[in-house]
């Protein structure tokens, strides 16, 4: 593949801004500089450098983002920032979405790829996909609230109760909910029909795979093999 279009497919830029790219010395391959856009590479091995950044060829992006409070799950947000402000301009250009979406409001785990098949399938409502949740409540957890978190809450506009897979208090006011779906506003609504109220909420895992306390507020990662498989257990 030539080097105008392995740029061209990772999001850097039109195929005209990518040739610049090249042309304008500012892409660096195996410590030389490379001005040739129609030099050849294999991308599946293709690591290069571009103002000082390094970059591997990737077929598809698969990306984790610890998502700060204040930003909204799509490029064109309403009231606040994008989660796209976060992340290396490519990747907007490269067609990545976020997988499902968060709240402005929640923080967490949040995933984001290219790759259509991939959120289709964390997206399904068909594929139940187990996804944890820590809630902050407004008022003390008890039983009652928590059996009917457990035993399944009607939400307006649903045809029949929505049951998490388990609900457990870690302290009075902090709650582990883990549920298998992923309706709009769907834990603050199973919340407030047992008699509370989210105060703050923060997704800890989706599958087996869990926000890796390493990975800073705000910042990003990309997924590797392991974790794409820990994301398809539990
Ligand atoms: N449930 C909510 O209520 N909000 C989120 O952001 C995610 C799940």
């Amino acid at each position: 593949m030539n080097l105008e279009r392995v740029l061209f497919s990772q999001g850097f830029g039109s195929r005209r801004q990518c040739r610049a790219l090249v042309a304008d010395g500012r892409v660096t391959i195996e410590g030389s500089v490379c001005t040739d856009p129609d030099a050849d590479f294999d991308p599946g091995t293709l690591t290069f450098v571009i103002d000082g950044a390094a970059w591997r060829y990737r077929e598809h992006a698969y990306i984790l983002l610890n998502k700060p409070a204040g930003y909204e799950c799509s490029r064109e947000p309403q009231h606040h920032l994008s989660v796209f402000n976060l992340l290396p301009p490519q990747f907007a250009t490269r067609g990545v979405q976020c997988v499902g979406r968060l709240d402005q409001d929640t923080t967490g785990l949040l995933l984001l790829s290219d790759d259509g098949q991939f959120v289709h399938a964390f997206t399904s409502p068909k594929r139940k996909v187990p996804k944890v949740y820590l809630a902050t409540t407004r008022h003390p957890l008890d039983d009652v609230q928590l059996d009917a978190l457990r035993g399944g809450v009607l939400l307006h506009g649903e045809p029949k109760p929505i049951a998490a897979v388990a609900a457990h208090a870690r302290s009075d006011h902090a709650l582990e909910l883990t549920v298998l779906e992923g309706k709009y506003h769907q834990v603050k609504r199973m919340v407030a029909a047992a008699g509370n109220r989210v105060e703050a909420l923060h997704r800890e895992r989706i599958g087996g795979f869990a926000l890796p306390a390493t990975l800073a507020e705000g910042a990003w990662q990309w997924l590797d093999e392991a974790d794409l498989a820990a994301l398809r257990t539990g």
